[in-house]
C-alpha cells in the first residue's frame, strides 16, 4: 500500500499519511533507545517482532470490545491505523514493583502490590514524562474527569486481558504503558486504545526464572533484545515454530 506523507517520526516509530482520509500507517522501526534517548542502538527485528505482536494483543482487545486505533496490519513494519489525536498522557499499570515506582518509593523490584496501581504521566520527552496527579490533569485542562475515568477503566481492562493472555504462556505482567487517543467521528468523540502494545511498552518476566522478556534486556544490557520478544512471540504463538 502507497504510503502518504511523513507526518511523525517518533523513537521507534513513524506516522505517514494513510490512503483514505482518516487512516495512517503506523511504521515500526529497528531502533531501541531507553533513558529518555540517553541509550540508542538499533536491534534487527525488533520492529518486526513489535509490529506482530502490537496486532495480535490489540486484535485480542478488540475482540472483547475495547476500542482501538488498529485496523489491520499491512506487512512486516507497517499497519493501518484509524488517524486520532493523541491524549498528552502515559497511562501506565502496574502488578509489581518495577523500574521508576521501586525507585522513587524505595520498593523492591518484584513486590507483589496488593492491588493494581494507575498512574498517570505527562507525555512530554524534554521533561522525561513526569508523574501527574488528576489536579494537574485537570487544571492544565488534558482531560476531563469523565475521560480520566475512562481512561482509567480501560487500562484496567487492558490489565486483565493482558495478564490473562501472558499467564496462559508462563509470563507475568509486571507493568505497561498505554496512550490513548480522541477518534472524531461527525459531532462525536470517544477515547480509543492507540500507539502499541508491545515488550517495549510491557515489563514481562518468566513466571517460574523471573527472566526478563522485556525492553529491561536493552535498558540493563541483559542479553539479547530480539532473542527476549522472539520467546514471547514464539510462546504466543505469533511466529512459527523455531521461527
Ligand atoms: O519506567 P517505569 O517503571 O515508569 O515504566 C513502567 C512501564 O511503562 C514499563 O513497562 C515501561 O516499559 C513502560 N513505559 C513506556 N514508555 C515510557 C515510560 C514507561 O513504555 N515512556
Amino acid at each position: 500500500m502507497a504510503r502518504g506523507k511523513k507526518l511523525y517520526e517518533g523513537k521507534a516509530k513513524v506516522l505517514y499519511e494513510g490512503p483514505e482520509p482518516g487512516t495512517l500507517i503506523q511504521y515500526f522501526k529497528d531502533d531501541a533507545t531507553a533513558f529518555n534517548a540517553e541509550k540508542k542502538d538499533t536491534i534487527q527485528g525488533k520492529g518486526a517482532l513489535n509490529n506482530i505482536l502490537s496486532e495480535h494483543i490489540m486484535l485480542g482487545l478488540a475482540g472483547i470490545g475495547m476500542p482501538t486505533h488498529f485496523i489491520r496490519r499491512l506487512n512486516m513494519r507497517e499497519q493501518l491505523i484509524h488517524k486520532v489525536e493523541i491524549v498528552p498522557l502515559e497511562i501506565i499499570v502496574r502488578n509489581v514493583a518495577a523500574g521508576s515506582f521501586s525507585k522513587m518509593l524505595g520498593i523492591e523490584e518484584g513486590t507483589p502490590l496488593p492491588r493494581p496501581i494507575v498512574e498517570f504521566c505527562y507525555k512530554e520527552d524534554k521533561l522525561g514524562d513526569p508523574l501527574v496527579s488528576e489536579e494537574h490533569i485537570l487544571a492544565l485542562d488534558w482531560a476531563s474527569q469523565h475521560d480520566i475515568d475512562d481512561m482509567r477503566e480501560m487500562a484496567l481492562r487492558v490489565n486483565d486481558y493482558l495478564s490473562g493472555m501472558m499467564y496462559a504462556v508462563g509470563i507475568k505482567l509486571i507493568d505497561f504503558k498505554i496512550e490513548v487517543g480522541r477518534q472524531f467521528h461527525q459531532d462525536m468523540q470517544r477515547l480509543v486504545l492507540a500507539d502499541e502494545i508491545s515488550p517495549d511498552s510491557c515489563r514481562l518476566w518468566d513466571i517460574e526464572t523471573n527472566q526478563k522478556l522485556d525492553k529491561d534486556v536493552f535498558r540493563r544490557d541483559l542479553g539479547s533484545l530480539t532473542d527476549a520478544y522472539s520467546e514471547v512471540a514464539r510462546r504466543l504463538g505469533v511466529l512459527p515454530k523455531g521461527g
